[in-house]
């Protein structure tokens, strides 16, 4: 069997568009703020991303970066000062953030009523027991890739590599909310290819070159790659070694092209939604 690529590309721009063609009918333009502290050079790419979509989408953002070395508390100013502004529909603080910064007190000062991220306790906390609030992106947007795909969820056994805060344990609360059967595995995890291969879907992501291999892939699956990685030539790939894996699963996202546009794509659909509670 060789795999057909979900096309993360033309699927993100679908919602687009019809994010555009809803937001033209507002009578207040949504405004997004996206806050950089330091220039990570993956995050510039992210934010100049998120940033274009806004602009083709209607969505003002407002972009603060601020100097690697702004302390904590110039960073909570900014985030109280946007918190106030009834002009600003969605803020979104991109991460990582440098490491003498609080992540989780900076994300705990966001108003959650303006976090398009999903990643405030409280939207987290919604997350695991109503499935109201904003939802965290990426894993959103991998909802929307398998409904794309015609992908049966319910009853399926889903198996997602990685626990992280942004994309493990809340994937595992929207495939739980779909009816699917979840595992979660991570670094200690034994005997990690027994768990995948038994995964109708499987979501990768851990942060490491092509880790899934062939072999750790039930035929038939659906794999997501949410990896974002350099190979040894420097090339970009995922944690999927999806030249193998495509003979053995049905679907298989590709990198770029796959997740990354998705996450874009569900932040203005999140902008929109807390926009539309303020017209
Ligand atoms: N860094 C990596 N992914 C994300 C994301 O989805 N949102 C933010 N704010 N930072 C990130």
């Amino acid at each position: 069997m060789t795999a057909q690529w979900i096309d993360g590309r033309e699927i993100a721009k679908a919602i687009r568009l019809g994010v555009k063609e809803e937001i033209s009918t507002l009578v207040r333009k949504p405004a997004l703020a996206v806050v950089m502290v330091g220039e990570n050079p993956a995050s510039v790419v992210y934010v100049r991303n998120k940033i274009k979509a806004c602009q083709e989408v209607g969505i003002t953002s407002i972009e603060r970066v601020m100097p690697q070395d702004s302390t904590e508390e110039c960073l909570l100013e900014t985030i109280r000062a946007l918190n106030e502004d009834n002009g600003i529909d969605g803020i979104l603080v991109q991460l990582p953030l440098p490491a003498h910064i609080n992540a989780k007190a900076v994300l705990e000062a966001i108003d959650p009523n303006k976090d398009v991220d999903g990643f405030h306790i409280f939207n987290t906390g919604k997350l695991f027991t109503t499935g109201e609030g904003f939802k965290p992106c990426t894993p959103a947007g991998i909802i929307e890739l398998l409904k794309a795909t015609g992908t049966p969820i319910a009853g399926r056994h889903a198996v997602i590599l990685g626990r992280s805060n942004i994309v493990g344990k809340p994937m595992a609360m929207l495939l739980l909310q779909e009816n699917a059967t979840v595992t979660i595995t991570h670094s200690h995890t034994q005997e990690l290819a027994a768990h995948t291969r038994q995964a109708d879907i499987l979501v990768a992501a851990i942060g490491r070159a092509k880790f899934v291999t062939a072999d750790m892939v039930k035929p038939g699956a659906v794999v997501i790659d949410v990896g974002m990685n350099r190979d040894e030539n420097g090339k970009l790939c995922g944690d999927v070694d999806t030249d193998a894996v495509k003979e053995v699963a049905s679907w298989v996202t590709p990198v770029p092209g796959g997740v990354g546009p998705m996450t874009i794509a569900m932040l203005m659909v999140n902008t929109l939604t807390s926009a539309k509670t303020r017209q």
